[in-house]
């Protein structure tokens, strides 16, 4: 194991450029970056020949050894973080649950002890709100501060489980805005939903296809439109998770052109694949439970317009994997008992590449900011992470562009019995993959450590004030107007 290594021969991408540049690692971090670069005896080569050199990918959104549904997630910190580098990111924020009446750091440090001694690749978390009281306003100053947890996440869904009124997402706003975090919502109206499946049930409607049909996207819409209109009546900021259609994106949108900061994420399953899935025999559409639902073609269409366009900034997994045989089938004669999610954390990289860049979707340097630049600005990682600098940590991805593979269960590295996207051809693959300069993939093999991931604190959200001048603009022109 070589403490300096020198990456030679590739293409730098960043969220801004694309160059030709050798990148020397020390310790950890880049030291250099620039063109004919010399190593010494000490210093292994490291071929990026034919490959783009990028940042590690951040992965905002994922659900790692988390229960749910009945059931826990399939995969844990130790199988999902690998899969995780095989797929070219290097750090993800996974979301901590808690638990009313329990201290909100106790739920941290249940979150911590999952994932020590297991990640393969650096992580940090959010912490979800699902009250508000004195001692959740005691708390919240300490968990941004001390514990390095900078973001909040809401839930206007998932009623009797998760959800959150809107007095809570108002006042997790507010207090977001003084104390400097970011709040995520999960957009849906949980109340006219938790109707609406009643009604479905009722009826005798108990196939998967019926989970879709009972969400329709107008819920989240409405419910997009009414956490953005809280955040702006706060001053806030706000995040909304896995956006998935025309109605959500336009509320985005639109409060974004009034100046608001309002950001979104979508996810590779609502920009490729679609409801129709959801409707085939033998239980199948089971696989495709995401909660929002995947939405009707149409509306991939105007996803991967708002990534092109800036109106969302940036892309989750949501992994949440459960196994079809012993976990899905929980909800066999009863959709509402499937458990919501799907194994993504490995194709995300790779989908955005083939699907975006590829076909003309999005250029080069967007992919790079949608998996890692943006997510690491916008959840307080950067400049630490998130893009190829001098001084930042040696997260970096050699990606062969010229690969062309099929997305399988038989191959893939998470711990579920089969994939979203079996049979999806994609270009290009992740083959080399460092964090903090070490290898955790190389030459597409495993060469990482479990335990070696480490916890990183993230920093405050960064509103964009405006920096204080060091002297008062009327010293600067002589005490003039
Ligand atoms: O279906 C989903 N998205 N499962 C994960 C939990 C969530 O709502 O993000
Ligand atoms: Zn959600
Ligand atoms: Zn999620």
């Amino acid at each position: 194991m070589s403490t300096r290594k020198l990456i030679r021969n590739g293409v730098l991408v960043t969220a801004s450029d694309t160059f030709e540049a050798d990148i020397l690692i020390e310790k950890g971090k880049i030291t250099q970056i620039g063109i004919g670069l010399v190593p010494d005896e000490r210093t292994e080569i490291v071929d990026a020949a034919g490959g783009y050199v990028i940042p590690g990918g951040i992965d905002p959104h994922t659900h790692l050894d988390m229960p749910f549904g009945g059931t826990v997630t399939a995969d844990d910190f130790a199988t999902g973080t690998t899969a995780a580098a095989f797929g070219g990111t290097t750090t993800i924020i996974d979301f901590c649950l808690t638990q009313k009446g329990r201290p909100l750091i106790e739920s941290l440090q249940e979150w911590h002890a999952k994932a020590e001694g297991k990640a393969a690749i650096d992580y940090g978390f959010h912490l979800m709100i699902g009250e508000m009281n004195d001692q959740v306003l005691e708390e919240l100053p300490q968990i941004i501060d001390e514990e390095g947890v900078s973001s909040f996440k809401v839930f206007m869904a998932y009623k009797n489980q998760f959800q959150a009124d809107d007095g809570i997402l108002f006042q997790t706003l507010q207090k977001a805005k003084e104390y400097g975090a970011l709040v995520m919502v999960h957009a849906e109206n949980g109340d006219v939903i938790d109707l609406l499946v009643r009604q479905a049930l009722a009826e005798g409607r108990t196939e998967p296809i019926h989970h879709a049909l009972t969400r329709p996207s107008m819920l989240e819409g409405e419910a997009t439109g009414r956490a953005a209109r809280l955040a702006a009546l706060a001053d806030s900021q706000l995040y909304v998770v896995h956006v998935t259609c025309a109605e959500a994106v336009e509320q985005i949108a639109r409060m974004r052109e009034m100046g608001y900061r309002i950001w979104g994420e979508t996810c590779p399953q609502y920009l490729t694949l679609d409801q129709s899935i959801m409707d085939q025999p033998d239980f199948e559409g089971a696989k495709y439970v995401w909660s929002p639902p995947l939405r009707e073609a149409a509306h991939q269409d105007v996803l991967w317009n708002a990534l092109k366009s800036g109106q969302l900034q940036t892309i989750g997994s949501d992994h949440c994997s459960f196994n079809f045989k012993g976990q899905k089938d929980l909800g066999k004669d009863d959709f509402s008992k499937i458990p919501n999610g799907g194994p993504v954390i490995e194709d995300r990289l790779s989908i955005l590449y083939s699907e975006g860049v590829v076909k003309g979707r999005i250029t080069l340097n967007q992919w790079v900011d949608l998996c890692s630049t943006r997510v690491s600005k916008l959840f307080g990682l950067f400049p630490q992470k998130g893009t190829l600098a001098v001084g930042t940590d040696a997260d970096i991805v050699i990606f062969d562009p010229s690969v062309n593979r099929v997305i399988s269960a038989d191959t893939h590295h998470m711990n579920v019995d089969y994939s979203a996207f079996e049979g999806m051809q994609v270009q290009g693959c992740p083959v080399t993959v460092l964090c903090r300069g070490e290898y955790v993939i190389r030459d597409r093999q495993y060469a990482g450590t479990a335990g070696s991931g480490q916890y990183v604190k993230r920093n405050k959200y960064d509103a964009g004030a405006p920096i204080p001048m060091k002297q008062p603009v009327t010293a600067l022109n002589g005490g003039r107007s």
